[in-house]
């Protein structure tokens, strides 16, 4: 059967962002910046995407086209009898056990966005009322589990659907709604009284709270929200028509997935000064602090369902990606079909998930390293195989495969007339990405 591709360039935006654009940048990001002091956070982070990390993502793209398969096939292909075939296996493992965690607070948003339609968030709740909410819900039993597998059948759904009439047609319809959607939040947020101290705070630096700490959460959110070193960029790339520009496709994406967060903050943190409220709540921020703000606040029930809703639409797109790696996987190399794929990618995901679930509440003794089931998924997959699959792919396609096949995907066979800015790419692979990847977190163990 002939391998799908994307079908046009903005084919390939939307589901690349779809992928970026998640709660990486709706929940993590504005909490990282509340956390870390605002827009210092941000300068740095900056630099943690565009010199970064970006140039991670377009070696994800390049090894993805070149090997036209999926990550671990491709490994496989560019690099017969090697090695590198056991960071193909990883980066087919490792996104099912994102998917599996980042689909438990996909069903949280799923729940709170029935809450905000149903008016649950009434006025005059309180802070703390707010947060004993979040807290009986998440340590209960079923409420949970049936978010998580409404938001993981969704999932399902669209990728049973295929490349083009699935990924990309959901792609081109809520992409752009996302975007509306958080402009519409923004403009309501900067228009309440004493919502200039957010604006104030989100983009005027100060430079002194810059430290290695700041750096290593820097580095991890902008690995996080590229979704990078986990194999799906890879499966995309794979997707990528061998006529689209590489490096400008993977710019869009990077440029896109930046406002978005950047927006995303601009709805979120001047309510949150607004109403005097601290802007390190840490990561009960969008289910605490901004339902309690919802609440109280002049035409907050519809912010509310809005912001929900775009918290569903911008998981569903990232968690899509996740699964795809999975399902790319069984398909070419175990010859399922794609149906048969995506039921035994849900399977696992769901029981997995289950146990992320429930380790808010009834198995909440179970530690593995100290940490409860769901946190150890997520340092698992965040601070060690992320880094360590982008720094891996990096160093590959700097200097496993050959240059002049990397400068070839680059400059789509000499055709683009980008050779300057391919060598520059090819320079930060090379050299700067793997030493600034492997410093940051170095200088973050030791400190
Ligand atoms: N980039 C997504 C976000 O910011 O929410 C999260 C993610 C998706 C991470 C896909 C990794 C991944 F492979």
């Amino acid at each position: 059967m002939e391998r799908e591709n994307f079908g046009n360039r903005f084919g390939v935006l939307v589901a690349m962002a779809g992928s970026a654009i998640g709660l990486g940048n709706l929940w993590r990001f504005p909490y990282l910046v509340g956390s870390y002091g605002g827009a210092a956070f941000i300068f740095v982070y900056i630099f943690c995407v565009f010199l970064l990390c970006l140039p991670i993502f377009i070696s994800e793209v390049i090894v993805g086209r070149r090997s036209r398969s999926n990550a671990y096939g491709a490994f496989k292909k560019l690099a017969p009898g090697t090695r590198w075939k056991w960071l193909g296996a990883v980066s087919v493992v490792t996104p099912i056990i994102v998917v599996s965690y980042y689909s438990v607070v996909g069903g949280w948003s799923v729940e709170y966005f029935f809450k905000s339609v149903t008016l649950d968030f009434t006025t005059g709740i309180t802070r703390a009322e707010m947060g004993t909410m979040f807290g009986t819900f998440i340590s209960s039993v079923w409420a949970p589990i049936i978010g998580h597998t409404i938001f993981l059948l969704l999932t399902a759904f669209i990728i049973v659907a295929g490349v083009k009439s699935g990924i990309e047609k959901f792609g081109k319809i809520m992409m752009p709604l996302l975007f509306v959607l958080i402009i519409l939040i923004a403009i309501r947020a900067a228009t309440l009284p004493g919502a200039g101290d957010g604006l104030k705070y989100l983009f005027k630096p100060d430079f002194s709270k810059i430290d290695a700490t700041v750096c290593a959460a820097a580095l991890g959110q902008a690995f996080f929200t590229l979704s990078l070193g986990v194999g799906t960029i890879l499966t995309y790339g794979s997707y990528v028509s061998k006529k689209e520009n590489i490096i400008a496709s993977s710019t869009y994406t990077a440029v896109s997935d930046f406002l978005f967060a950047i927006l995303a903050s601009c709805a979120i943190m001047p309510a949150v000064f607004a109403f005097g409220l601290n802007p390190q709540e840490g990561p009960g921020l969008v289910f605490e602090t901004l339902p309690f703000i919802f609440a109280n606040m002049p035409l907050g029930w519809l912010a509310a369902i809005l912001f929900f809703l775009a918290l569903i639409v911008a998981a569903l797109t990232s968690s899509i990606s996740l699964y795809e790696v999975g399902v790319a996987y069984l398909v070419e190399e175990r010859k399922y079909s794609r149906r048969g794929a995506s039921v035994l990618v849900f399977l696992v995901a769901w029981i997995l998930g289950i146990l992320c679930s429930l380790s808010f509440g009834p198995l909440s003794d179970i530690r593995i390293f100290g940490q409860t089931i769901f946190n150890f998924f997520d340092k698992l997959s965040a601070n060690v195989l992320m880094p360590v699959g982008g720094l891996l792919i990096v160093i590959f396609v700097g200097w496993a495969m050959k240059k002049n096949d990397v400068l070839d995907e680059l400059t789509n066979g000499g055709t683009l007339k980008n050779r300057g800015i391919s060598s520059f790419v090819l320079f930060l692979v090379r050299y700067v990405c793997p030493l600034a990847v492997i410093a940051v977190f170095l200088t973050a163990v030791i400190f």
